[in-house]
């Protein structure tokens, strides 16, 4: 089936005024409840933290659900649904000869991955969504929309990812996505730092599971220093949202620039736990004399100067425009902390991010004796 057959069937099933005005109605998030046609979907990627909650959203909607993956990460987590076992890296034969209503791309990072998986299945669905990420933009000082600057890289044939190439492969992935997929089938998302249960970074979690402790606890810059995030589930939600009202275009997913800060996060960390911590709020000039300015010591936090000065300041309008919807960042926290306590003991002695008990006690005493 070509997909302009495809699209004139769902346009007919969907409602034009839907497709056209292509302003979705909410579902699920207090707004008109929606019927959902069930739809075909493969998800490429959908056994790590965000894919998980795409899959299951899609699921509630009533789709159904094929899964690409190599079966490395969490590969019993969907033994119902079929799973394709392949690697993206020359490795997508089990795709072939097959179509699907639309694919969630939640596992491009390489280029030629992108380029591969989107020229496979162009004829073979409806819509492609690829997952990006705001670490596109080509600048961090300043308050980046979609239409910002995007940050290059000077050898394109590049496939290794670091912290270093990262962004700029994620534009060429778009790139890349955008030169096989009809603008019309297209949906890019660019989420910052998402949150949320099975977030297997820690940096969110680092800031409530700390303040459960209790005690002298370091917090950076000031209470009023801006930061911004996703919550996973959102993010599924708005995902979900543009495979079923057909919504395309590039989107930056972030709560709404400007309105959370470090000082909300230590407020709502101790509401829901339930403890009160002694914050001790050091200084900018001294978390970067101590390294600890965008660091994973001190994660989600960007001081006010420096590279990074305009992290947490992405419009998120656009999609919040389309339907978004941001629940607020205490109940991300407390839904992270509820699935946080059902991990194994191993996995809650090893945070992936924040500071050591040991590393917190000597800056504190540092701290101290800087401002005695
Ligand atoms: N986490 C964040 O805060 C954040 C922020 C912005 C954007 N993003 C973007 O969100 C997407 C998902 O991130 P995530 O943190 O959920 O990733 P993740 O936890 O690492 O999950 C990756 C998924 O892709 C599959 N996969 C990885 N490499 C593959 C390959 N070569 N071939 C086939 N399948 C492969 C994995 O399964 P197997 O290991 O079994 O293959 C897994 O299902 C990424 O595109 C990322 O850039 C994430």
């Amino acid at each position: 089936m070509t997909h302009n057959r495809r699209q004139f069937i769902k346009a007919g099933v969907l409602g034009s005024a839907a497709v056209a005005a292509g302003v979705p109605e909410i579902a699920g998030a207090g707004g008109k409840r929606t019927e959902f046609k069930p739809l075909d979907i493969l998800v490429l990627g959908g056994t790590g933290f965000l894919g998980p909650h795409m899959v299951r959203e899609a699921l509630r909607r009533g789709h159904n659900v094929t899964l690409f993956n190599r079966g490395r990460s969490n590969n019993t987590l969907f033994p119902d649904l079929e799973t394709i076992k392949g690697d993206r890296d020359n490795g997508l034969d089990g795709l072939k000869g097959r179509s699907w209503d639309a694919v969630l791309d939640n596992s491009g990072y390489v280029p030629r991955h992108v380029q591969d998986s989107a020229r496979l299945l162009a004829d073979n669905c409806d819509r492609y969504v690829f997952t990006s990420t705001v670490s596109v933009y080509a600048d961090y000082t300043v308050h980046n929309t979609e239409s910002s600057p995007l940050a290059t890289i000077a050898d394109e044939t590049v496939e290794e990812v670091t912290g270093e190439t990262y962004g700029a492969l994620k534009v060429l992935c778009e790139k890349r996505a955008a030169a096989e997929i009809d603008s019309d089938r297209l949906t890019i998302i660019r989420p910052t730092y998402v949150c949320g249960p099975g977030d297997h970074t820690d940096r969110f979690s680092y800031w409530p599971i700390r303040t459960r402790k209790g005690g002298e606890m370091i917090w950076p810059g000031s209470p009023s220093a801006v930061i911004q995030i996703i919550d996973v589930n959102d993010l599924a939600n708005f995902t979900l949202d543009s495979v079923d009202h057909g919504i395309s275009g590039v989107f930056n997913a972030a709560d709404p620039a400007g309105e959370f800060t470090m000082g909300d996060l230590l407020e709502d960390s101790q509401a829901i736990t339930g403890t009160t911590v002694d914050p001790v709020w050091i200084s900018e000039e001294f978390a970067y004399e101590h390294e600890l300015a965008g660091s994973r010591e001190l994660p989600i936090w960007a001081p006010s100067t420096g590279a990074n000065s305009g992290a947490g300041t992405y419009s998120g309008e656009a999609a919040r425009a389309a339907g978004l919807h941001n629940r607020p960042e205490r109940e991300t926290a407390r839904n992270l902390l509820s699935w946080w306590d059902c991990q194994s003991d191993e996995r809650q002695t090893n945070m992936k991010a924040g500071l050591s008990r040991e590393r917190e006690v000597e800056l504190i005493e540092a701290w101290k004796a800087r401002i005695a």
